[in-house]
């Protein structure tokens, strides 16, 4: 950021700054302007309020300058021309449709090595449509234990409260830049988390807390996490993301991955609440099993479907899981150096 030296002559000019996130302060005596560092979305307010008036030119520029946690950059190499092969203009119920679609689960659920028994699908709405689908269909058989460390979480916890209204639901949170006391949790309730906070930049360390022997469902929003962080398969009843995220794929879709235990409060359990059609997972006390083989249950962008899938094939190429996950580990490893050594930043992550 470069701070211009300049005098102050009309309060309309201010206001025409502050619209463009510009703002005018003084100090010993000058009047400076300063700029968003930061745009003041997510609660992610932060002012560098600085008097440098040199910076240097970086010898040394990103090939691809792209950066943000969602909708994340595409993949290296990524092109429009891959595309060319998606199914359009056609219906997705159609068989090469449905078999698109179908590949999309398959090569999800091995390279996440999802284990057999547990059920993969294509939910509208993107992530918050797969879990609210998750919450509205779960919940309401147990209490609830409810953790958030950030906006995302913080969202669920309101839906939960306000528009679910459950009866028993004891909130466990942390301020931005800290996690909760994972050991305050109690599994004998049902259990609701984010496993990485995309605002706060706080993740949780591993599933360890999480009892194997456990009475609730574990409902985890685990969008900026899955694919770049490990996933201990058996300690999750209800996993959600979306494939703008981690994968740099297109908005739209979401998927959601069930555990046995969670399929059965599906079967076993009818919420008191009206469920919309697009989040009902069962027809008259049964498994919709069509979801989880490709039959979404509206309509999906073969697009956005053709476009996963090239990400998908890319991280096969690549050496799959662990070679995502030390691609991640080695981009946070080049930012904490250049943290580290750079005083005007610092990781909110405590
Ligand atoms: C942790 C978390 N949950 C949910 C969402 C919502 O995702 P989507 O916009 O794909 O529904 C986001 C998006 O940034 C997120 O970071």
């Amino acid at each position: 950021m470069v701070c211009h030296k300049q005098p102050v002559f009309m309060t309309r000019f201010c206001k025409f700054l502050h619209r463009r996130n510009v703002d005018i302060v003084e100090k010993w005596g000058f009047c400076y302007t300063r700029q968003w560092a930061t745009s003041p979305q997510r609660e992610a307010t932060i002012w560098k309020d600085s008097f440098m008036t040199v910076v240097a030119k970086p010898g040394v520029r990103p090939a691809n300058p792209h950066f943000s946690s969602g909708p994340c950059a595409k993949r290296p190499g990524w092109s429009l021309k891959n595309l060319e092969h998606a199914f359009l203009g056609r219906s997705h119920r159609a068989k090469d449709g449905k078999a698109r679609l179908k590949l999309v689960i398959d090569k999800t659920k091995a390279l996440l090595g999802v284990p057999d028994g547990y059920v993969c699908g294509i939910m509208p709405g993107s992530d918050t449509g797969a879990f609210e689908a998750a919450m509205w269909s779960l919940l309401g058989a147990r209490a609830l234990d409810i953790l958030a460390w950030e906006s995302f979480g913080s969202g669920w916890v309101s839906d939960v409260v306000k528009q679910l209204q459950l009866d028993d639901v004891r909130k466990i949170e942390a301020d931005y830049g800290h996690l909760p006391d994972l050991a305050e949790v109690d599994f004998s309730r049902d259990v609701v988390f984010t496993a990485n906070g995309t605002t706060s930049g706080v993740k949780i360390p591993n599933y360890d807390w999480i009892a194997a022997d456990r009475e609730g469902l574990t409902l985890v929003d685990a969008t900026s996490a899955v694919f770049a962080q490990p996933v201990d398969w058996a300690k999750v009843d209800c996993l959600t993301f979306s494939w703008q995220k981690v994968m740099g794929g297109e908005a739209a879709h979401g998927m959601i991955i069930l555990s046995p235990r969670a399929i059965e409060r599906l079967v076993s359990y009818t919420p008191p609440w009206p469920l919309p059609k697009i989040f009902r997972l069962t027809k008259g006390g049964t498994l919709i099993t069509g979801i989880f083989i490709g039959e979404t249950i509206n309509t999906p962008s073969m697009l956005a479907v053709e476009d996963y899938l090239d990400t998908l094939l890319w991280a096969e190429n690549i050496g799959g899981l662990s070679a995502l996950q030390g691609r991640a580990d080695a981009n946070a490893k080049v930012l904490n150096i250049w943290v580290d050594r750079t005083a005007l930043v610092a990781n909110l992550a405590v």
